[in-house]
């Protein structure tokens, strides 16, 4: 009895395997390594002391993805492999939404003729566009504005349209808020290639010394100190939930849907000091205009998951900090 876990090579993937096999699961992984490293996964190895099964496949590849289902006792799938930059979908939408969700048909076509009807789905946040207010609740409003998120939210009316014909499938749909952080042995991380988009991956290759400074995005947002305010949540709590969503699952079928966030929001000022507190390292910032598409305030309201998973984020802003100054310092240049 296994756990797929497609995109499992990359940065919440890999933090996932982890959580999987010190649970004493088995685990598949498919993984195109588009956005990843191969060393994630001996790592995985090195960290755990466990193996895990690769398979180095496309999930646009059908027959490459049946093998996978008929090579191994695949009892459930938990699905993170996709494209996430908002901004390359801007430029080359047909990409995204060929890769996002033809790759997610073949697997549900597949798992499906396989009988495999057990699904996490990683969505997010970016679901609810522009919030009309914080904390978001998963009865919010939704309404992605790029790309990429609409394929989340098609993806997510597609697996909800799938249980509605067959109501045997037991599906999660996990809407992440801003994960960041690393495993604490500092061995796995956040790997982006090229100039990164997101805030913390971005302060922690200042902080080592391979960008000048930080270009804080606004700082005339309608918040305390101006600049944007986000959920961030550790990567491992995130990890943890996912497995309390696949004990959910297979108590009971239906598509659940779960806010995965820590309910506090962190303005990017907030985590710039968070950082200097957490690491001592002063990390320079200028301030200028605000990026397009960006939104003054986002956190969660995490209590549905609270109450029908029994599961709560538990790392600290600092841990989240310390985590990802650990894995950059360690790994200046990634996994290369
Ligand atoms: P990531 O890029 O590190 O991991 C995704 C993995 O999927 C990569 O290893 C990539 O090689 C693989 N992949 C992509 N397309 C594939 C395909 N067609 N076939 C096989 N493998 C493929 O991204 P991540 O940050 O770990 O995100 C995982 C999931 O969570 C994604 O679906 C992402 O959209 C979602 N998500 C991420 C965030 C975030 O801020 N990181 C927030 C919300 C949701
Ligand atoms: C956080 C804050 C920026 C970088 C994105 C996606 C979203 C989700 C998570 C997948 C904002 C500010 C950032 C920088 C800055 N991904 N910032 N300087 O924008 O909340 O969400 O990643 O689903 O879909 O849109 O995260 O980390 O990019 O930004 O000032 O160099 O940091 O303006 O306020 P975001 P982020």
């Amino acid at each position: 009895m296994a756990i797929l876990v497609t995109g499992g090579a990359g940065y919440i993937g890999s933090h996932t395997c982890i959580q999987l096999l010190k649970e004493n699961y088995e685990v598949v992984v498919l993984d195109n390594l588009s956005n990843s490293s191969p060393k994630a996964l001996q790592r995985i190895e090195e960290i755990t002391g466990k193996t895990v099964m690769f398979y180095q496949a496309d999930l646009l590849d059908r027959q490459a993805v049946e093998r996978v289902f008929e090579e191994n006792n695949i009892t459930g799938v938990l699905h993170f492999a996709g494209l996430k930059a908002v901004g390359e979908s801007v430029e080359k939408p047909l990409y995204y939404y060929h890769n996002n969700i033809t790759g997610t048909l073949i697997l549900c076509e597949t798992m499906r003729s396989c009988g495999v009807k057990t699904l996490v789905f990683s969505s997010s946040a970016t679901v609810y566009g522009t919030p009309e207010r914080v904390p978001i609740s998963e009865e919010a409003p939704t309404g992605a504005a790029n790309p990429y998120g609409r394929t989340k939210l098609m993806i997510e009316e597609i697996l909800r349209d799938l249980h509605q014909a067959d109501s045997d499938w037991r599906i999660a749909l996990l809407r992440y808020f801003n994960p960041i952080g690393a495993d604490e042995s500092g061995r796995i991380g956040e790997d982006p290639t090229g100039l990164p988009n997101n805030l913390m991956p971005f302060i922690t290759q200042v902080a080592v010394g391979k960008r000048d400074k930080l270009m804080v995005f606004g700082d005339d947002y309608d918040t305390p100190d101006g600049t944007g305010i986000r959920d961030y949540i550790h990567v491992t709590d995130l990890a943890e939930g996912h497995l309390k969503a696949l004990e959910k699952i297979a108590a009971e079928t239906g598509v659940k849907t779960y806010n995965l966030g820590t309910g506090f929001g962190y303005s990017v000022l907030d985590i710039v000091h968070a950082f200097l507190e957490a690491t001592g390292v002063q990390v320079p910032y200028e301030i200028t205009d605000r990026r397009p598409g960006d939104i003054a305030s986002c956190y969660a309201d995490p209590s549905l998951a609270e109450k029908e998973l029994g599961w709560r984020a538990k790392k600290t802003i600092r841990d989240m900090c310390c985590d990802a100054w650990r894995w950059q310092q360690h790994n200046p240049n990634g996994y290369q």
